[in-house]
């Protein structure tokens, strides 16, 4: 360890897993600082389940090594690994009471009666839900249940909080309600989570990081805004919000732009973050929120900012926000999400579309 540099609670080193033929996770190096809420993100198969699974003890990693507070926990039983679980169906115990329910990782660890009681009392008061120990689980809403999920997983004061998409059975305001618990009772207790979603929204909203899987490999790592602003490849861009992707070339390069040629002949200025030369073929990224679209009569552009022209193809009123997808007059189109102005553009209306230099997100084109 670097002196001054604090352990991460959580390493995967060279973790891979194989189930027969199928490689369920590739390689995979990560660390979690202790107290932050990770999540992985990334569509179904790609391997999120099984990493948390290699964490929880309860898969053996083919290869590689998970390190708990620095220690190898590769064989180390699952009763031995302090950790506090809830899964997508985080099934209560019916037939128990919640008392029963909360008090139950308690049983194993040598405590006594009396500290049984508190602990669960304080569980409770955390969840918000003081006073319902005598109750049956039944007699819980599902949003109750959950969060009475969550007062038996952090009773136990684990080292780390494993949640696998606890959220995605519930419907869509409830989850909502559920992220905002989630994040306050993980930042009132520091307790380090991590967190198993394919909901980009719900990765962006929560994480201190974000760890973006496909395949069973890490495509990028980083904090909400970074992975969203500045993604590594066109899989992340596409994953995580309304991207559009326009091909091109780099023409010329200074200190401050990059000059790409796009399709339709254009050339839009990106901001230049290195990394790219005259004659690369690049992806440019935008999202759907970062263009401006006005009426083309009345246009007037802003100095340093992209300009091109475009016609409505078709739109879709939102309430505050409408979105357009826009023709370019060669074969593309893009996509912009734009807040309601004075009115709404009639489809084939022309427009001019305005987008600033550091919106623009270059990739190498794949
Ligand atoms: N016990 C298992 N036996 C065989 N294949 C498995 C097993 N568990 C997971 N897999 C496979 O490993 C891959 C990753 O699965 P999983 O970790 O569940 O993905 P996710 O949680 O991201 O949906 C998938 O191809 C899945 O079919
Ligand atoms: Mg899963």
């Amino acid at each position: 360890m670097v002196s001054g540099d604090r352990q991460p609670m959580v390493q995967f080193k060279g973790i891979l897993k194989r189930f027969g033929k199928v490689t369920a996770v590739e390689k995979m190096d990560f660390d979690i600082e202790e107290g932050s809420l990770v999540t992985l993100l990334g569509p179904s198969g790609c391997g999120k389940t099984t990493l948390l699974r290699m964490v929880a003890g309860l898969e053996e990693p083919t290869e590689g090594d998970i390190f708990i507070k620095g220690k190898r926990v590769n064989d180390i039983p699952i009763h031995k690994r302090n950790l506090g679980m809830i899964f997508q169906n985080y099934a209560l115990f019916p037939h128990k009471t919640i008392f029963d329910n909360v008090a139950f990782g308690l049983k194993y660890r040598n405590v006594s009666k009396a500290q049984i009681e508190t602990k669960v009392t304080r569980a409770l008061e955390m969840v918000r839900l003081p006073g319902v120990e005598k109750r049956m689980p039944s007699q819980l809403s599902g949003g109750q249940q959950q969060r009475i999920a969550m007062a038996r997983a952090i009773v136990i004061e684990p080292d780390v909080l494993l949640m696998d998409e606890p959220l995605s059975a519930l419907d869509e305001n409830l989850r909502e309600a559920m992220r905002r618990e989630v994040d306050n009772l993980q930042q009132m207790l520091g307790v380090t989570t991590i967190f198993v979603t394919h909901d980009q929204r719900e990765a962006l909203s929560m994480s201190d990081k974000i760890l973006v899987m496909k395949d069973g490999r890490k495509q990028q790592e980083g904090n909400p805004e970074s992975v969203y602003n500045e993604p590594a490849n066109h899989f992340v861009a596409d994953f995580l919000g309304h991207s559009n992707f326009i091909a091109g070339e780099v023409v010329g390069v200074d200190d401050n732009h990059v000059n790409v040629r796009i399709e339709t002949g254009d050339i839009l200025l990106a901001e230049n973050k290195g990394g790219f030369s005259r004659g690369d073929r690049v992806e440019m990224i935008v999202r759907a929120q970062r263009f401006d679209a006005f009426p083309k009569a009345e246009f007037q552009p802003t100095a340093g900012l992209n300009h091109f022209q475009g016609h409505i193809k078709d739109r879709s009123y939102m309430g505050g926000e409408v979105s357009y997808f826009i023709e370019l007059g060669v074969d593309r189109e893009i996509h912009i999400i734009s807040m309601m102005r004075t009115r709404l553009y009639d489809i084939g209306e022309a427009v001019s579309i305005q987008v600033a230099p550091h919106h623009c997100h270059l990739i190498p084109l794949e």
